[in-house]
């Protein structure tokens, strides 16, 4: 049982939090006159010792005291004897309730911090060799000319959200819990604002935010949900990035060269690189997906308040925090050494077929409705499969049958330049819209 119960194996990262909780509410304590100020002091520097003696890795860690709280606990009422007044109106409920949301606040900032180096890894990439065209795709078949820097922006933009996501994660998990004790809150003349300040659960002009709800406090998990969320969102963003990588290495693209240091040889196949960094990015998504579904399982069919249950909520969290750190810091290097091949982008987007849609445009033009124009352009593309020449080297008078509309200069079209140069509306891989853009990020990543 002792094995099976005990937490002290993974919330003993926790020890910072629990260690500034524990401070916090010294002070309180001795603030509303419940222990003195030399009680307070002793007890402080008593956990400056415990805490000097956890970072230096001095400190026996017991898994028969179960958890984080009870060895710090006990380690510090062993040198200083005032600390068994340090649990007065405190539970291990809101402790660790408390423990959490501070390791959220900071686990939300490492997140941003490295999804950030991803975004700079990005944007370097599409300034270093972003002006090359390649075809964009949908349903993976090529479709419409970009420039490389437009199909790595759109993964800028996935980030960004992400960040906005763990910044919202982050102000959800700003609510002092502690003062809830068990599940009913004190009978003592508690302050639980001074608490909440002391520890920085403070709003945007400083007044302190403390739950609403002592019951709720204890048995709310929505914050780790959250976070899991925006980790397998993350997740499924880097995936899918990892997996364009994928295609665009593979010798049927040929768009991207992976730097070696995040591939590896096959070790029976002396021509092989795999895309290992890439592969095993997409495989850590599957695992950030699943801690989320371990977390809304493990809470969906509990009562109020706290059982026992809710410690099995910090492996997941801590998992996909380690997770989703590590994958973005390896998608940044890998990102990073990343060398487009303009050979192969120039063979891919060369199919004149990619500018069909501006060919249909090109009717539009001179007046022809887009639905007929839609259907004209696919009789041409028709003509062109069953003469067996490329779209744009098509006979004008042979073309000019299918429509009249299609006049002596309809073949203008098939030139990516001025394909590109026609798309300069916001959000646009026109030259200059992309331009426009990556100088946007340059200036929001600048820091
Ligand atoms: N280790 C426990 C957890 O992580 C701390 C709270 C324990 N509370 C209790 N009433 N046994 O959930």
């Amino acid at each position: 049982m002792m094995a099976f119960s005990e937490s002290v194996s993974f919330d003993s990262r926790l020890a910072p939090f629990d260690i500034a909780g524990s401070k916090a509410h010294a002070a309180m304590l001795a603030h509303v006159g419940l222990i003195t100020a030399k009680e307070r002091k002793a007890i402080h520097k008593g956990l400056d010792t415990v805490g000097a003696d956890i970072a230096a890795g001095k400190f026996k860690w017991d898994a028969a005291l179960e958890d984080v709280h009870m060895n710090i606990e006990q380690a510090l009422t062993k040198i200083e004897p005032a600390a068994a007044k340090l649990h007065t109106a405190r539970s291990r409920n809101d402790q660790v309730a408390t423990d959490m949301r501070l390791f959220f606040k900071w686990a939300c900032g490492e997140v941003d911090a490295r999804l950030a180096e991803v975004q700079r890894a990005l944007l370097g990439l599409a300034e270093r060799d972003g002006h090359v065209m390649i075809p964009g795709y949908t349903h993976l078949q090529r479709a419409q000319p970009v420039q490389v820097a437009h199909h790595l922006a759109a993964y800028l933009e996935m980030f960004d959200r992400d960040r906005t996501r763990f910044a919202d994660v982050a102000d959800h998990a700003n609510w002092c819990p502690l003062g809830a004790g068990a599940l009913a809150g004190s009978t003592l003349p508690i302050d639980r604002e001074f608490t909440a300040k002391e520890l920085g659960f403070v709003d945007a002009r400083g007044r302190p935010r403390v739950t609403q709800n002592s019951m709720d406090s204890v048995a709310d998990r929505d914050v780790f949900v959250e976070f899991a969320t925006a980790c397998a969102l993350v997740g499924t963003h880097f995936s899918r990035l990892a997996e364009d990588l994928i295609l665009w290495s593979s010798s049927e693209f040929g768009y991207i060269s992976l730097p070696d240091t995040f591939c590896t040889g096959s070790s029976l196949m002396p021509q092989k690189k795999n895309p290992d960094s890439c592969e095993l990015l997409r495989g850590k998504a599957a695992r950030l997906l699943g801690n989320l579904t371990t977390l809304l399982t493990l809470t969906k069919g509990l009562p109020l308040t706290y059982n026992r249950d809710l410690q099995e909520d910090k492996p997941p969290v801590f998992d996909s925090f380690d997770q989703t750190v590590m994958s973005l810091q390896v998608l940044a290097g890998t990102v990073a050494g990343s060398v487009i091949q303009p050979e192969a982008c120039a063979k891919a987007v060369a199919d004149p077929a990619l500018l069909a849609t501006d060919l249909a445009d090109y009717l539009v033009e001179r007046g022809v409705p887009f639905r007929e124009a839609h259907h004209v352009v696919g009789a041409v593309v028709k003509l062109a499969e069953t003469e067996a020449t490329p779209l744009d080297k098509l006979p004008t008078d042979k073309v000019q049958k299918i429509h009249p509309k299609l006049g002596e200069d309809w073949a203008v079209v098939f030139d990516l330049k001025r394909a590109a140069a026609r798309r300069e509306g916001t959000g646009m891989p026109g030259p200059r819209q992309v331009k426009k853009q990556l100088a946007r990020w340059r200036k929001r990543l600048a820091s």
